[in-house]
């Protein structure tokens, strides 16, 4: 078993930034799009603007869209979660960037209740900027939206999201997008980066496409985009928890302690830091134990987790040892969190670490008192957990396919951008050479349009459309 080298921690935690003291962060892009409705909508004082309205984006599919709308509006549902976007080929929506780096990408998915389109038939991919990120996809249940959320490097001007459906038979839909530039210290640029169990070079993290798959605040309640930062939601940790007892739940009123060069506001906000779950002993004997959490991930793929630590605790400087344990193995030994944070109470940091996971489809985490550990004293903590999935070396976060597999596979001639103007070209074609015919023999033969008409704007279409689904 090896241990992280502390040299390696020191240079993750003291990378410094320049939005450390910001208090509001306010994005370079920021694009909140509500997919097939014709009004704007607000969700938590933010607003999301309909997709067939938003300027500086531009969407093309290579067949009619549609918009639907739900029959019955559902009480407390935000209002985003009511329309959707509907597709029977493919969808392209392209986003202007102008801040290079890392963005934050949400898709919102929600069946809504229609008698236009039976959801049992909706299944397709999702692409992003060349990555794989939803394959073979359904939308997720009836009951409640799903959101998937990415962070993906940004290098040109523009970002790409396609969405193909699986089947001719089959369809695609979206009912909200979000593209946001992330602050720059959110996903570090560490060339040298420690697995768990080995230290490999990894290559850049951030220039990797990655998937947030859990987001927990440990001992506290929800923290949504309405009282987080950069509009995340972080769940409570209980169904997570396989520790029955010996633990005790912390929460502290006080002001939490941003230094620059360690963890930041935006990188995981005061409630989250503000709560936590610890070991404690109340006498001089330190309880033989580990608190431990447990989350299901996929096999074949590498996790970046991100454990975050703030000493609410304590009531001391200097008493706070523990161990950080993933999958079983020691990631960090004796963590001192004052000497981490330069002495300061209540001033968080965070750790990122690199594990693969096994066949298990569990990845554990633990945290358990260090030989250093003392009694009448904290013996371990935990504040919050974030687990992101890495792609795979075919550049996907769902299965080993690759971008281009999909597109040739799915849509063989069908390029969504290629394909507009050169239907433009053939129509224009075809018109000269009707005219032609027209002139020379005066005797037209009219065809049937093509089904599959283009329609790079379409207005709500729900009446002729509804055939076609
Ligand atoms: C999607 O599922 C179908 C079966 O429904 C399967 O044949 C196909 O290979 C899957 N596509 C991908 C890209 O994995
Ligand atoms: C990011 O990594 C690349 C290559 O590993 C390196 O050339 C570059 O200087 C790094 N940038 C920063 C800001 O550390
Ligand atoms: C955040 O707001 C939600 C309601 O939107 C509430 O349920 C939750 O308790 C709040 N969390 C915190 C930490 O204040
Ligand atoms: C310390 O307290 C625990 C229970 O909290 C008890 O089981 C243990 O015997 C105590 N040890 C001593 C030395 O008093
Ligand atoms: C805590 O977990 C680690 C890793 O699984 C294990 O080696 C250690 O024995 C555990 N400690 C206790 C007291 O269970
Ligand atoms: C992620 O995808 C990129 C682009 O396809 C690739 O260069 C990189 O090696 C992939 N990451 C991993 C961990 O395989």
């Amino acid at each position: 078993m090896e241990t992280w080298h502390p040299t390696l921690f020191i240079f993750l935690l003291s990378l410094s930034t320049l939005y450390h003291l910001c208090f509001s962060f306010s994005p370079v892009d920021n694009y909140l799009l509500d997919c097939g409705s014709a009004v704007d909508s607000t969700v938590d004082n933010r607003l999301f603007i309909s997709d067939s309205s938003a300027s500086s984006t531009r969407f093309s599919s290579s067949a009619r869209t549609i918009s639907i709308s739900a029959q019955d509006h559902v009480q407390g549902l935000p209002q985003i979660y009511n329309t959707a976007r509907v597709f029977k080929a493919p969808l392209k929506y392209e986003f202007d960037v102008e801040d290079t780096g890392t963005h934050m990408i949400r898709l919102h998915f929600h069946r809504v209740s229609s008698l236009e389109v039976d959801f049992l038939n909706s299944q397709f991919h999702v692409l992003v900027d060349g990555f794989v990120v939803l394959n073979n996809f359904s939308g997720g249940c009836l009951a409640s939206p799903r959101v998937m959320e990415y962070l993906i490097w940004v290098n040109s001007g523009k970002l790409e999201i396609t969405f193909l459906p699986a089947k001719k038979s089959k369809f695609g839909f979206v009912n909200a997008i979000e593209v946001i530039s992330a602050p720059k210290d959110l996903i570090l640029n560490a060339s040298q980066f420690a697995y768990v169990d080995k230290i490999e070079n990894f290559g850049e993290l951030n220039k990797q496409a990655l998937e947030i798959v859990h987001r927990i605040n440990v001992g506290g309640p929800k923290v949504t985009p309405f009282n987080g930062s950069l509009w995340r939601t972080w769940v409570p940790d209980d169904e997570y928890l396989k520790s029955r007892d010996g633990w005790e739940r912390v929460y502290s009123s006080g002001r939490i302690r941003y230094q620059s060069g360690k963890s930041s506001r935006e990188v995981c906000p005061d409630n989250v830091y503000n709560t936590a779950r610890v070991i404690r002993s109340k006498n001089a004997s330190i309880p033989d134990m580990n608190l431990t959490w447990e989350f299901p991930v996929t096999e074949g793929y590498t996790y970046l987790v991100r454990v975050h630590f703030c000493d609410i605790a304590s009531s001391t400087l200097g008493t706070l040892h523990f161990n950080v344990y993933v999958n079983g193995h020691l990631a960090y030994k004796n963590l001192d969190l004052s000497d981490a944070t330069d002495y300061v109470l209540a001033s968080p940091i965070y750790a990122d670490f690199l594990v693969d996971a096994d066949h298990s489809g569990v990845l554990s985490l633990s945290v358990g008192p260090s030989v250093d550990s003392m009694g009448y004293a904290v013996d371990a903590i935990l504040n919050g957990v974030e687990i992101m999935k890495i792609n795979n070396s075919m550049g996907s976060l769902d299965g080993k396919v690759s971008a281009e597999w999909v597109m040739k596979k799915c849509w063989p001639r069908t390029n969504v951008g290629v394909l507009v103007p050169s239907i433009a070209v053939v129509c224009l074609l075809l018109i000269i050479s009707m005219v032609i015919h027209r002139r020379m023999t005066n005797s037209v033969v009219w065809s049937k349009l093509p089904t599959d008409v283009l329609e790079v704007n379409p207005k709500n279409g729900k009446a002729q459309l509804s055939v076609e689904l």
